[in-house]
């Protein structure tokens, strides 16, 4: 009840700072990100790879009392990615980050938007990754100021940012706006705010959802069609990541109906995350249609439609004769 009404208190607190604008108190400012620690054990895993190729996943967090470093966990086992802990020069006392205290220093460092705490041991090179999940706790509302040193000492301007935060009660919100207003992101990917107690199932679902181009064009679809096996290149939608996961269970059949002498047509066994756009289709094209509908193209059609994929070096000439004039059963698997 206490660490309800606590809560309660916080949240609150969070919205009178918003209406507020911070006030300036004293500034904890220190100097930009320190190069001269050794790395720690903890970064070994991010630091010791440099063989590996440069397309990578790294989730780096920022996590006081461990919550946040539990979803970080979950992430890095879920994502087969490596991991890094960001940790304060100066460490985060119980006191500073005491919220209920006006002037701890946790209070006074997002009153002042140019604080910059310093990072203890920063990550060495970003380069080998492009996909970069960042974690963080809310605190008033917003990202830790440590997360701003974070984003100004590297470039993403080439990466893949996906913010993810715990917190009492507040939303993502405004630390995303921030991360958008502050740095230059390749593809700042909508973030998620996940409560203090979420399980590794509620990441993992969240993480299934994600349009991660790299994760889905790295998978190939494998499609048969009366005996002759055709592969696929998945599109980065969210629509083709979930199918892609759907049929890690297992291969599915489909029928398809033959449709205007440029598709066939058929109903999937499960609804996919509908992103619809209007598009001119190519021949080869897979589609999501009306969001449980896979569309297989042999010739052109503009309609609004969600990518899922696109058979791989095959004319619409040859998928039209190999499709033939009525309806055909094909098999998908991954
Ligand atoms: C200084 C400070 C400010 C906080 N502000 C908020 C807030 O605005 N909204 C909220 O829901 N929780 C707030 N919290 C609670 C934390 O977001 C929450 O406990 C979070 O899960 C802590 O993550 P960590 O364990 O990774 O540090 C705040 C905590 C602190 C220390």
């Amino acid at each position: 009840m206490k660490k309800l009404a606590a809560m309660l208190l916080t949240f609150v607190g969070t919205v009178i700072f918003a209406a507020c604008g911070g006030a300036r108190t004293d500034s904890n400012e220190q100097p930009k990100v320190r190069t001269d620690q050794p790395v720690s054990a903890r970064q070994e895993q991010a630091a010791e790879t440099p063989e590996s190729p440069e397309n990578g996943t790294l989730v780096i967090y920022f996590s006081r009392t461990g919550n946040t470093g539990k979803i970080a966990g979950y992430l890095t086992e879920i994502a087969g990615a490596d991991s890094f802990a960001i940790e304060a020069a100066v460490p985060y006392t119980d006191d500073d980050i005491r919220y209920q205290d006006d002037n701890c220093r946790a209070n006074r460092e997002q009153n002042d938007k140019s604080v910059r705490p310093a990072i203890a041991d920063p990550v060495p090179s970003l380069d080998r990754y492009d996909t970069v999940f960042l974690g963080y706790p809310i605190w008033w509302g917003e990202e830790p100021r440590i997360i701003d040193t974070f984003l100004e000492s590297y470039d993403l301007s080439g990466k893949t940012v996906i913010p993810f935060c715990t917190s009492g009660s507040s939303g993502i919100g405004t630390s995303e706006k921030n991360i958008s207003e502050l740095v230059t992101v390749g593809n700042l990917l909508k973030g998620k705010r996940f409560p203090a107690d979420a399980a590794k199932s509620d990441v993992k679902e969240w993480y299934d959802t994600l349009p991660l181009k790299e994760r889905n064009e790295d998978m190939k679809l494998k499609i048969s069609v009366g005996g002759t096996e055709l592969t696929a290149s998945l599109a980065g939608t969210a629509a083709a990541g979930e199918l892609a996961e759907k049929l890690k269970s297992g291969p599915v059949t489909v029928t398809l109906n033959e449709y205007g002498g440029f598709e066939k047509v058929g109903k999937l066994p499960w609804a996919l995350t509908k992103t619809d756009e209007s598009v001119v289709t190519e021949a080869g094209d897979i589609m999501l249609y009306q969001g449980n509908q896979m569309t297989i193209f042999y010739n052109s059609n503009s309609w609004s439609y969600t990518k899922l994929g696109h058979i791989d070096s095959m004319s619409g000439k040859e998928l039209e004769k190999l499709f033939g004039e009525g309806n055909i059963t094909v098999t998908l698997s991954y």
